[in-house]
């Protein structure tokens, strides 16, 4: 590889797997990917799965990582989860602004700011999603919807802070659809989002920040994709359901 930047490919399960699901696709996960070195793995499990799946991957090369998180501390948030309920299970990431909580839950850029500054301030990684809907495609309004979500989302982060920030670019339009940005679409964005990195940081931090590309990553487009000189990894749904299917999209992009 000839990017100075290590790949991060994270599963983001959604609302799927029981415990004992969840339990069995990480158990089929370490058997497959003991000698990745290669990458940054991570699974997003639900919840509910966080404190069993944690205990199963403690010596293992897989990372956890959360969906979501309050922007608040501990108090009297029902419903909310702490980030510092997520540091007792080891989370070291947690995915904001996903674009199904931005629809379901109208998150805003402001509240991912502030999520985002509370997960810092908890010393967890956030991916933070941006993404344009197909209508935004189609009017040719990409650039300037995803610079807009950058810029809101990005809100008050230092550029310290920016370096331990992943970012995930996911089309809406490609996600759960089958059907995946072609990886010059791909690469097109991640430049674009880079550039806007440069523009609100600087050109040396954003050089140095993870991208990942999410939308209908399969075993058989992952090594097309994450060759691209900006696609830094993959945030990937369907396919992390399944310990083949995960392991391949990540045996296949070293
Ligand atoms: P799919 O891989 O199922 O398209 O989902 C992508 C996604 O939303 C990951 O966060």
């Amino acid at each position: 590889m000839d990017k100075d930047r290590k790949l991060i490919i994270a599963g983001n399960w959604k609302m799927n797997k029981t415990v004992a699901e969840a339990l069995d696709l990480v158990k089929g996960l370490k058997r497959d990917l003991s000698q990745v070195k290669e990458v940054d793995i991570v699974v997003c499990p639900p919840f509910t799965a966080l404190s069993e799946v944690s205990r199963e991957i403690i010596d293992s090369n897989i990372r956890l990582g959360a969906q979501n998180m309050s922007e608040h501390s501990v108090g009297a948030y029902t419903g909310e989860t702490a980030a510092e309920f997520l540091k007792e299970f080891l989370v070291r990431y947690v995915i904001l602004g996903h674009s199904e909580r931005r629809q379901y839950q109208k998150e805003s850029d402001a509240l991912i700011a502030k999520k985002a500054a509370a997960a810092h301030a908890a010393s967890l990684r956030p991916i933070i999603c941006v993404g344009e809907l197909l209508e935004h495609r189609e009017a040719g309004q990409t650039q300037t919807i995803v610079d807009a979500q950058l810029t809101g989302s990005l809100a008050g982060l230092s550029s310290v802070q920016l370096l331990e920030t992943i970012i995930a670019y996911e089309p809406v339009w490609a996600i759960g659809t089958g059907k995946t940005a072609t990886s010059e679409q791909a690469q097109e964005v991640h430049a674009s989002i880079r550039a806007k990195l440069a523009d609100l940081y600087d050109d040396n931090t954003a050089r140095q920040v993870r991208i990942q590309y999410g939308g209908s990553v399969k075993p058989g487009n992952a090594r097309e994709l994450m060759s691209q000189p900006d696609v830094d990894g993959a945030l990937v749904g369907g396919a992390a359901l399944d310990a083949r299917n995960f392991s391949d999209i990540i045996n296949n992009s070293i």
